[in-house]
């Protein structure tokens, strides 16, 4: 006998409830805390009913990017019409760039207004994974909230996968948030990284909710590959940077630091903490990686604020076996409350994202390769870039075996602009954009971090464009980049210049 009053689903059965062509909202950030089970059978549903000449697909809202049984088993099936507001999978990814699926990239603080506002139209269904059921309706999250508690309130209606792999003594990570819209917002009471302003559960109307499917799957959160040489000299650069930063007073001790998601991310991380000259910080960030439960665990990072525990199964047993020098140090909040601009603004935070791309101006392209090519999405880099304290990008000076350099003379597609960009550090070095004109900036660059093969390229560049304000010459980049398109080798495309 279940303790909560909610019909127990098989999630066939809660596949069933769902037509062609609605909206499902579901939980997860990353595949952190993602529904699991009932999008898979929702998948073999499509399947089934494609096989027998039936059209069977939906319109999908997440958190984030998510897992292999979500993004994955549903894009596998061709059952994603459209989708926002980011995504990492490769059948998805690939259904995307094919533009058999809707895309919709939008920057991460934005999705619950946007929802709440009805800018992404109804929502019929959300799909929610809990760890605890109250018999009111209120029920615990898992490893992520992302957009969870706004999905769970504005749906028609409700389905709970209930997780018994994840411990119902989550209750009390959580802090459920919601702010009012315009014209009745008022400021986000939240004064620091380690502040509480809500709810430990998402209250759902019982009304609401359909049925609750049972389910003991893990999180599929992978591990990082190991270190390289690139990785950790980007790492080391950032570190050293910061270091001299905090000595010249320009980085008060106390700032928390957003980390972006990746190998990179994990390395500069890593390496900000094996800098004596850093003391141990606070982050405030989006996602929580394995790297930082390693650096707590070391007493290097003090508190992780974020809106998703994405930790790979081993570290995420260590972390439930240890729950005690955890459950003070961790909290995950709304993805509108994580990422939100006023936050990043209020508290200083320090930002470090990875760019795909960035020219000798500072603009920087996260999303697609070579202009044409959607990878993930802008995710939240948009959210922390634009507001914080130090916006940093990285990037290595390279790709494809040294054919690209990543460093280019105008960026194939735009997210981050020079206005909002301060620090650019590659496996070279660091080029500080701070107070720079146009022409500084490409010095700055060019000279730091570019790879040595192409400075002369850029530089050549640069001084054909004449003694201007302005390092930009759109007729010669758009010849560049369309040389460049052709022979898939920057080197080749220079000539042209
Ligand atoms: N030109 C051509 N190809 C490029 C390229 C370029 N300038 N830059 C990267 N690539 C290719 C790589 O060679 C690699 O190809 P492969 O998969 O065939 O090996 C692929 O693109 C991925 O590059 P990689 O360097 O491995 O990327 P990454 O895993 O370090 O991720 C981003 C980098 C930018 C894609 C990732 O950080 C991202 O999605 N950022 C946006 C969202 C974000 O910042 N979120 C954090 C906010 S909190």
């Amino acid at each position: 006998m279940s303790r909560f009053p909610f019909p127990i689903l098989t999630a066939e059965e809660a596949a069933s409830l769902i037509d062609d062509g609605a909206t499902v909202g579901f939980s997860g950030f990353t595949p952190a805390g993602a529904a699991k089970i009932v999008p898979t059978a929702m998948a073999a549903r499509a399947t089934a009913l494609h096989a027998a000449g039936k059209p069977w697909r939906i319109g999908v809202i997440t958190g984030a990017s998510t897992g292999p049984s979500l993004d994955g088993a549903l894009a596998s099936a061709d059952a994603i019409a459209w989708r926002t507001p980011y995504q990492s999978n490769d059948t998805l990814r690939k259904s995307i760039n094919a533009g058999r699926t809707v895309y919709f990239d939008m920057h991460l603080s934005q999705v619950q207004p946007w929802l709440r506002a009805g800018f992404l139209g109804k929502v019929d269904w959300a799909v929610i994974e809990v760890c605890d059921i109250g018999a009111d309706g209120s029920v615990v999250l898992t490893t992520s909230v992302g957009v969870a508690n706004t999905l769970a309130r504005i749906a028609g209606k409700v389905i709970l996968e209930l997780n018994s792999k994840q411990p119902a003594f989550l209750r009390g990570l959580h802090d459920i948030y919601e702010p009012a819209d315009p014209p009745s917002r008022r400021e986000i009471p939240l004064l620091g990284a380690r502040g509480r302003i809500g709810d430990t559960v998402v209250r759902i109307d019982p009304a609401r909710i359909a049925g609750v499917v049972l389910n003991n799957a893990e999180d599929e959160v992978r591990g990082f590959d190991e270190t390289t040489e690139v990785t950790r000299a980007i790492g080391a650069n950032v570190a050293r940077f910061l270091a001299a930063e905090r000595k010249a007073g320009r980085l008060p001790d106390g700032l928390p630091f957003q980390s972006g998601v990746g190998n990179i991310a994990n390395a500069v991380i890593e390496a900000m903490a094996q800098n004596e000259d850093i003391p141990a910080f606070d982050l405030y960030s989006e996602v929580i990686q394995d790297g930082v439960i390693s650096l707590i665990e070391r007493g290097r990072i003090t508190f992780a604020s974020g809106t998703s525990l994405t930790v790979t199964p081993s570290v995420i047993q260590r972390v439930y076996a240890n729950w005690d020098a955890f459950r003070d140090k961790l909290v995950l909040r709304p993805q509108e409350i994580s990422n939100s601009p006023e936050m990043v603004r209020r508290l200083g935070i320090v930002a470090i994202n990875t760019a795909l791309e960035l020219d000798i101006g500072g603009n920087v392209n996260s999303t697609h390769v070579l202009g044409r090519q959607m990878m993930n999405g802008i995710g939240g880099s948009g959210d922390f870039t634009r507001n914080a304290h130090l916006s940093i990008f990285t990037c290595p000076s390279v790709q494809k075996g040294g054919a690209i350099s990543t460093i280019v003379p105008f960026v194939s597609h735009l997210d981050h602009s020079e206005h909002s960009v301060q620090v650019i550090a590659t496996e070279h070095g660091v080029a500080d954009l701070r107070g720079k004109d146009p022409r500084g900036r490409a010095d700055a660059i060019i000279e730091n971090c570019v790879d040595p093969q192409y400075k002369d390229i850029l530089r050549a560049y640069v001084k054909s464009c004449g003694e201007t304000h302005s390092y930009c010459h759109p007729d010669k980049s758009f010849i560049f980049h369309q040389a460049f398109q052709r022979h898939k080798d920057m080197r080749k495309a220079a000539e042209l210049l």
